[in-house]
């Protein structure tokens, strides 16, 4: 069977002790689980994350990075930064960096590149609005958003990362996209990796779940035939909530 892949973001929370002290409660929690365990922290805090999880199956990832390998750019970090100090992952493209931060499709493309270009994970999100929804264009906003993501991408690439579907309505806002609704999604997306790069590579790409995954609706959402896994916000900020959240299959 695929493997499933859970990722915490933490956005903007916890501080470094806050990371040690989470790490080394979480650790035992989800030491024996088959499923892919991913913390996604803020910059402040990789480096006391990696040092925690070093020996553990808990992977560290960033929340964004620049598109350019280093330069005038005051605030920034780069790829080859994060990479330096043993990242694995980093999320690309989240709606909040979007909507607050000018994030284009454009600029996820070219993170991606430099993401995979110093081997990096890209965790790429993709999402429709409430009134998209509403409208009846959340499959073409999210297939569009896919293309223009992978665009210059070769077969090798794709199968390096993950795509997070987080409909943005359902972000940190207690409401989940049905079951039926997130795999329908999915296979949206699935289907258009396939026309660009064939069946065989498309089933192979994890796609994640993402917006108010919690303990209690992890297991209906992850066991759907298209759901790998989910990138779970509020909830991963607890290591007991999260632990489950891993261990749904438990
Ligand atoms: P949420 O956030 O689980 O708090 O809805 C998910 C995300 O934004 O990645």
């Amino acid at each position: 069977m695929k493997r499933k892949v859970i990722a915490g973001n933490w956005k903007m929370n916890m501080l470094p002790n806050e990371t040690i002290k989470f790490i080394e409660e979480l650790t035992p929690m989800v030491k024996d689980t088959e499923n892919e365990v991913i913390l996604c922290v803020p910059y402040i805090d990789l480096f006391y994350a990696l040092l925690n999880a070093q020996g553990t199956n808990i992977k560290i990832g960033a929340q964004n990075m620049h598109y350019e390998e280093s330069g005038a750019y005051t605030g920034e970090i780069s790829g080859k930064m994060l990479k330096s100090i043993g990242v694995e992952y980093v999320i690309i493209g989240h709606s909040e960096r979007r909507q607050y931060f000018a994030e284009t499709d454009e600029t996820v493309n070219k993170k991606i590149k430099t993401a995979l270009a110093n081997e990096l994970k890209p965790i790429v999100c993709v999402g429709e609005t409430l009134s998209q929804r509403e409208a009846g264009k959340a499959e073409k906003i999210i297939t569009k958003q896919t293309e223009l993501a992978l665009e210059g991408l070769t077969e090798k690439q794709v199968k390096e990362l993950i795509i997070a579907y987080e409909p943005i309505w359902a972000i940190g806002t207690g409401k989940t996209a049905t079951k039926e609704d997130a795999n329908e999604a999915i296979k949206a997306i699935r289907n258009k990796i396939a026309k660009i790069y064939g069946q065989t590579v498309a089933d192979g790409v994890i796609i994640q779940y993402g917006g108010s995954v919690k303990s209690s609706n992890a297991k209906e959402l992850f066991e759907m035939s298209d759901i790998d896994g989910g990138l779970v916000g509020g909830a991963s900020l607890k290591p007991e909530e999260f632990s489950k959240i891993v261990n749904y299959n438990k």
